[in-house]
């Protein structure tokens, strides 16, 4: 064996190596179940939402006892409907999207802050228990309404 032999070997070596490292991390993470978020969100396209039905007109549905669906559109630089109203004592699924940029869906004082992203559906569900009023504002730098894009949650007795 010469000395390029031994270099070969180290070659070899190392990319069976680093191979092994890569196997190890693709079957590790298969393995641990985990999958990427963003291939399961549900997604609509955003010039099909005037025609959707549930956010063709946005609004707060009653779907169970204490149970109400808000079907939520984001755009430069408002939020529909606005304002948001929903009962006291009760469970409210958020579904929210956005029909031009990226914006948010942040209602001060609660712990509702989502990225609402176009073509995808954010989904959030809460409990409000007592009556109160909140503010909802923009968190994503969105354009030149950015600042004044706000909308406001009302829980009601
Ligand atoms: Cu919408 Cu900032």
């Amino acid at each position: 064996m010469n000395i390029h032999t031994y270099e070969k070997l180290w070659l070899v070596a190392a990319m069976v190596l680093i191979v092994g490292f890569i196997a190890t991390i693709t079957y590790g993470s298969v393995g641990l179940g985990i999958t990427m978020v963003g291939d399961q969100q549900p997604t609509i396209e955003p010039s099909e939402i005037s025609d959707d039905e549930r956010f063709g007109e946005p609004r707060v549905e009653h779907v169970g006892e204490n149970e109400y669906e808000a079907y939520v559109v984001a755009q430069t630089f408002a939020f529909s409907p606005d304002p948001i109203e929903v009962p006291a004592n009760s469970e409210v699924t958020f579904y929210v999207t956005a029909r031009d940029v990226i914006h948010s869906f942040s209602v001060a004082g609660t712990n509702i802050n989502t990225m609402v992203i176009p073509g995808e559906i954010a989904e959030m569900t809460v409990e409000f228990d007592e009556p109160g009023e909140y503010g909802i504002v923009c968190n994503e730098y969105c354009g030149s309404g950015h600042h004044d894009m706000e909308g406001m949650l009302h829980v009601v007795p």
